[in-house]
Order: structure tokens, then sequence, then C-alpha cells
């Protein structure tokens, strides 16, 4: 058993066989599954499938690509939203030089106005860091409290970097990226961070893990990537499923199956 802790199921990709593809995630032991949303109106969809699908659980936030749209209406609405069940984190939001979809100010403002509500509302972050390590670190050090926690999603800094976020209280979540033949950071991060700050993710419909590559990225995929990591740490596949679930599970307050 296992959990994907980031897809955007969603999203449009998955309209002709969500049920069936949630289906093939339970029976290939993929039982859990966060879905996450990246707007307003994702992040309501998200709440509403995970009231509808026990396997489900969701996030709210505004991605950063999304943070020109991320005005004052918004965080209320996600507020709002928060507060529903089955809703286990505030996300994702962060910052993304990299396509700059919103510009760097907005996304600064909306991430820390996120991060503050994320606080207020007592839930965990998950975090979009893309060419952004430097200036994420710097503000979660700046607002460092008991209340913040959360997780660095679809990670894609060096082994160093991974030890500065988890100095800070962070985990770090592995995609399927690791199984890629090149990915020699990533697979140095997976095989290296402390066990009890790791966790597993697809991002899909995003980049799915070999053998699957190029293909649509489905929860059951998640499976590669858990195989591949425990490979690296030298570890029973069964073993490492059991911790990262226990990891999950005290991140987002959930409680662990039997
Ligand atoms: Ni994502």
């Amino acid at each position: 058993m296992i959990t994907d802790s980031h897809a955007h199921l969603e999203m449009e990709e998955f309209d002709h066989d969500r049920e069936q593809m949630l289906e093939r995630a339970l029976k290939g032991g993929v039982t859990r599954m966060i879905t996450i949303g990246t707007d307003l109106p994702s992040s309501a969809k998200a709440v509403e499938l995970a009231s509808k699908y026990g396997c489900l659980l969701s996030a709210v936030g505004c991605h950063p690509h999304n943070a020109k749209d991320c005005d004052k209406e918004t965080l209320e609405e996600l507020c709002r939203l928060a507060a529903a069940p089955r809703v286990v984190a505030w996300g994702e939001i962060g910052l993304d030089f990299f396509k700059l979809y919103s510009e760097r100010e907005k996304q600064l403002i909306s991430f820390q106005e996120q991060l503050d509500l994320a606080s207020q509302v007592d839930l965990p972050v998950i975090i979009h860091d893309r060419d952004a390590h430097e200036e994420i670190l710097a503000i979660l050090k700046q607002n460092r409290s008991s209340r913040q926690r959360g997780v660095i999603h679809c990670f894609s800094g060096d082994y160093s970097i991974a030890m500065e976020f988890i100095s800070l209280g962070f985990s770090i979540s592995i995609p399927g990226t690791v199984t890629y033949k090149n990915a020699h950071d990533i697979q140095e991060v997976a095989g290296r961070i402390p066990i009890d700050r790791l966790l597993v993710e697809t991002d899909a419909p995003y980049l799915s893990p070999v053998p699957m590559r190029g293909k649509r990225n489905e929860p059951l995929f998640v499976i590669h990537t858990a195989e591949r990591v425990a490979a690296l740490r030298g570890m029973d596949f069964h073993e490492f499923c059991r911790k990262t679930e226990e990891n999950t599970s005290r991140l987002f307050g959930l409680r662990q199956e039997a």
C-alpha cells in the first residue's frame, strides 16, 4: 500500500476514464491519492472529487503560474474551501522562476500570503520550487514558526539543498523523474535523505516514470517510482512503502490504515 502524495486528478486529461484510473490505482495498491488544486476552479474540483471518492484527499491553493490571478477574493474562497472535510494541505504554492508565467513580484506576494493563510488554518503546505531554491529557503527561514510544515513537491534540487529544506522541518517528495537514466541529482537525493522525510508522487498527468515515460501519468505508476527509490536505498520494497506511508500520514495528519 502506498500514497500518491501529489496528482492533479481533476484535470481534463482524466475526464474520459477517471473512475477506471482510480480503480486501477486501488487494485495496484495505491490506496490513497492527494489531488492538488492550482487555482480556484481546480481547487474547488479537487475538494469535490475528494468528497466523492474515499481514496482521495485534496489540497487547495494557487500555483505560482497563476499568481497573477490570485486576488483577495480568490484567497477568501480558498480559505472557505480549506475548511472542507478531507482537505489535508494548502497547495500547490511556491515560486517558478523558470517559466515566469506570472511576474516575480506577484509570485512572491502570493506565496507569502498563502504561507500566512496556511499557518492560520493550520495546514501543511505543498511547495512548487522551480529555479527558486534560494528564494524559497530564505522565505521559509524568515517565516519559521511551529505551525509551518510541509513538503517540497517534485523536488528538483541537489542533495545539499534537500538537506537545507529538511533542516527547516520540511519533507521532500520524489517524482517519477528519479527513474530517468541521467537524473543523477534526484537519484542521490532519493538515496541519501533521511527516510522519515521522504514521500513519493506522480504529479499526474505529467512526468510519467520509466517504463511509462511519454504516456499520460496516473497514480498507479507511483509504484515504479517507489520501486526505484527502494532499490536506490537498498531497501525492501514493502518496508519502503511502510515507511513512506508513515511519513505521509504524519505530515498530513491522516489516520494510518491497517
Ligand atoms: Ni503539481
